[in-house]
Parts: C-alpha cells; structure tokens; sequence
C-alpha cells in the first residue's frame, strides 16, 4: 500500500487533515482502531470557534452545521446568584461561537471523505509509525488479522493523547510539560429542552458548574467533581441536586429530564514540544491537551490541520520545505496561547477542593474585574471566540 500522507487516528484532526489535503489534490489514508459507529457516536466536545466554522464552512462541510448547531453571541458568567453575560460578538467585532457536537462534526466529515472515495481504515489494529527519520516512513498495522505496510511521503499522528504517534519519538528530543488539576468534570445529556439561550459557566461554593446544549431537546450539562470519583456514587438525583444548587439564579429554573448519557472525566493541560520530528508531524491530542473549561481542544485540533495542510501544499507543490520546518513553532504560539486561557478559566472557575478563603477573595475578584471592566472581558471575549487562524 502507498499513499502521500498516512494519517494515524479519525477523530477531528486526522478526518479533518485528510479531508483539506484530498480538496488540494493531496491523497491520505486514514487508519482508526474504532469502529465507525464508535467514533460518531462518542460524546466529547460542544464549542466550536469562529475560525473552525469558516473553515469547515469553506471546506464544504459546513452545511448540516449551519441548519443544526446553535450561533451564540454570546455566554454568562453565573455566581453570587446572579448572571453577567459577556457579549462576545459585540466585544470582538462580530465574531461568534457555534454549539455543534464534535461528533456530528465527525460524521459529516466521514461521510465527505467516503462519498469522495476516501479511504478510512477503521478497527485496524497494532499501529506502528517507522522509518520516519528517513525519507520512506512507513505505518505497519494490522485489519482482519492480516499485517500491512502503509508506505507513505510524511505521517500525520493524529491519534489523541493516548495514541502511539508522540511516544514513537525519541525521548531524547521531546519535552513534555504536564500540569494535573484536583478535580473532574462529570456531565451528562438530558433529553430537556435548553434552560438558558446561551452557556452558563457558574462559579459557586460547592463547585463549579456548566450549561450547554445539543439541540431544542437535549441540554448538555457538567458539574466540578473528585476526578477520582466513580460514576455509580453519583445516582441522578445527586446530580440534579447539585446542578439546581450551583446553577442557581433569581427567577430562573434549570429543567429536568431522563439522562441519556452520563460518565467523568479527569483535566489536565500538556504540551510536546516539538510538535514533530523528521517526516512525522502531530496534531491535535497527540500534541497537547487543554482543561475542557476554555472549550478549546477541537478548536486547537482544527488549527495544527490547517498550518498543516499550507505545509503539506507548499512541499507538493514548490518542493519547498520552510512551512513544514516551521510547522511546530507555527502551531505552538497559539497552543500556548490557549493553554494560558483554559488553565485561567479553570483557575478561576473552578472550587479548591481544600477551603482557601484567600484563593476564593481572588476567583471573586477576577469574576468582578471580567464582567465590569470592558478590557477584562473584551479579552476573555477574544480568546473564547478564538484568534483568528492565521495569528
Ligand atoms: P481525538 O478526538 O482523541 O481522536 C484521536 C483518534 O485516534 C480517536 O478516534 C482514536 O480512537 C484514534 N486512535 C488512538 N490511538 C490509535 C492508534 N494507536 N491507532 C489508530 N487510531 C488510534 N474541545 C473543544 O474545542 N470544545 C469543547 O467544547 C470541548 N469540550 C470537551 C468536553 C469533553 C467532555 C471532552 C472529553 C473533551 C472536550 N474537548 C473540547 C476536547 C476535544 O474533544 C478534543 O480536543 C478533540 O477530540 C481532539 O481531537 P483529535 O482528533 O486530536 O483527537
Ligand atoms: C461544552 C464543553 C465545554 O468544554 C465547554 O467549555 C462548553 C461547552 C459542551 O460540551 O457543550
């Protein structure tokens, strides 16, 4: 098997890269060790940025986006009992966030790429990335128990934080910065309809608390909890318990329905650096994680794929190479950029799980500075809709 760039992991990154490249006349092959069912279905992100909408959007995948998801203006910052909404669109000259599952994004990415006769091996197993300190990097993997090598010009690992891309390089030559955080999220879907027109991010004294949505029927919600906790000590009537008490505001009330869907996740915020080496490039998860609160991570996926793919047309189309050589540095400012803003709203949203009345003085300090002074808010405004791609 040969083909120009092998492209390890089918969630946004990797579906997104391969779709760009076959729109610039660049053939991949997509290996994914879940099934399809498994990777459309899988509930994870909500929150897509201005740039990752006009680039979907031009990339011809925008369609069901713009009929389905939900266009926000802006979002509220909850606490002392009360609401404060940042108008983002006002304070960033027009910009905007979409709700719009990830994994309806996947679906409409995996099914452009199959209706263009993509190819995207799914269930393969025992991925291996070779060679790629030499000219002929190889992907070795296995599907329906026979081995084969996907010979390839560069390697794209694409394949989350728990994939085998970063690992595979020396660890002589990366540097891996980790910061692990005291608490989780747990969320859930309810099929209730939206309580609120906009996301809700609630500081509160028993935790931190979140309301978003999936569609005029399902409302998304989470709640700050002990990343160790076991989803079986949190029965629904825990839940509604404390999102009716975090989420709490005069006159309004959060609705309720059966739980469709519910499961923990723990946070953390990591960077590699660099983002590749020799003819293997990461991107998205594979490269960095970001705390969930700042609704970066398949926004920050979105942007490696489209510094990726100028390199990848600028090698196949001038034989140059200065794009590619620049590729981790391009991509890092704004992975830090964004670590920097999702480790701020995480600190200042969410609860110390061991009481710090200092720390608590400071969190109502910076919610108070964010929502009266026009500076304050015009920058988290800013950061939240996204800089632009090319910043
Ligand atoms: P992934 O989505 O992890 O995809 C990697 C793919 O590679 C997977 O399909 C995996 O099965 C496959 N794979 C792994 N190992 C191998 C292997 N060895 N061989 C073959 N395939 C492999 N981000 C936002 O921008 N906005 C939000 O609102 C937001 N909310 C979130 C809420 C939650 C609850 C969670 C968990 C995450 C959220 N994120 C959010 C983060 C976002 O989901 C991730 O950043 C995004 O999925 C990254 O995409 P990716 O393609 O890099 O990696
Ligand atoms: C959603 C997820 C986030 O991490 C966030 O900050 C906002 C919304 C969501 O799943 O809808």
């Amino acid at each position: 098997m040969r083909t120009q760039v092998g492209i390890v992991g089918a969630g946004p990154a990797g579906l997104l890269l391969s779709h760009l490249l076959h729109l610039q006349g660049i053939e991949s092959v997509v290996l994914e060790n879940r099934s399809r069912k498994d990777i459309e279905e899988t509930i994870r992100a909500g929150v897509l940025e201005q740039g990752t909408v006009d680039l979907l959007t031009g990339a011809g995948v925008g369609g069901r986006m713009a009929r389905e998801g939900f266009r926000h203006h802006g979002i509220e910052l909850r606490f002392g009992g009360r609401g404060h909404r940042i108008d983002m669109h006002a304070l960033t000259g027009g910009r905007s966030i979409m709700v719009y599952a990830q994994h309806e994004v996947i679906r409409d990415l995996v099914k452009a790429r199959l209706d263009a006769g993509g190819e995207i091996l799914f269930e393969v197993e025992g991925v291996s990335v070779r060679d790629f300190d030499t000219d002929a990097p190889s992907i070795r993997f296995r599907k329906d128990g026979v081995t084969h090598d996907l010979a390839c010009d560069f390697i794209a690992g694409c394949d989350g934080f728990h994939g085998v891309s970063r690992p595979a390089i020396p660890a002589s030559v990366r540097t891996e910065f980790l910061r692990t955080y005291p608490y989780g999220w747990l969320g859930i879907l309810t099929e209730a309809p939206p309580s609120a027109k906009e996301l809700v991010y609630a500081y509160h004294e028993r935790g931190f608390a979140l309301l978003s949505m999936r569609s005029p029927e399902i409302q998304r919600l989470y709640i700050q909890c002990d990343p160790e906790d076991d989803i079986a000590s949190w029965p629904d009537e825990r839940i509604w318990g404390e999102l009716h008490r975090r989420l709490a505001a005069d006159g309004w009330r959060l609705t309720e329905g059966p739980v469709i869907q519910k499961g923990i996740i723990a946070m953390r915020s990591f960077v590699v650096e660099p983002m590749q080496y020799g003819r293997l490039f990461l991107a998205g998860d594979a490269a960095h994680i970001v705390p969930p609160t700042g609704a970066k991570g398949l926004n920050l996926a979105a942007a490696d794929v489209s510094v990726l793919v100028r390199a990848l047309v600028e090698h196949y189309r001038t034989r140059r190479a200065e794009l590619l050589e620049r590729y981790s540095a391009t991509c890092l400012r704004r992975v830090w950029r964004a670590e920097h803003f999702s480790w701020w709203m995480t600190s200042m949203l969410h609860r110390s799980i061991v009481d710090d009345p200092f720390q608590q003085r400071l969190q109502r300090a910076q919610l108070d500075y964010v929502v009266s002074s026009s500076a304050a808010a015009k920058s988290l405004a800013e950061n939240y809709v996204g800089l632009p791609f090319d910043w």
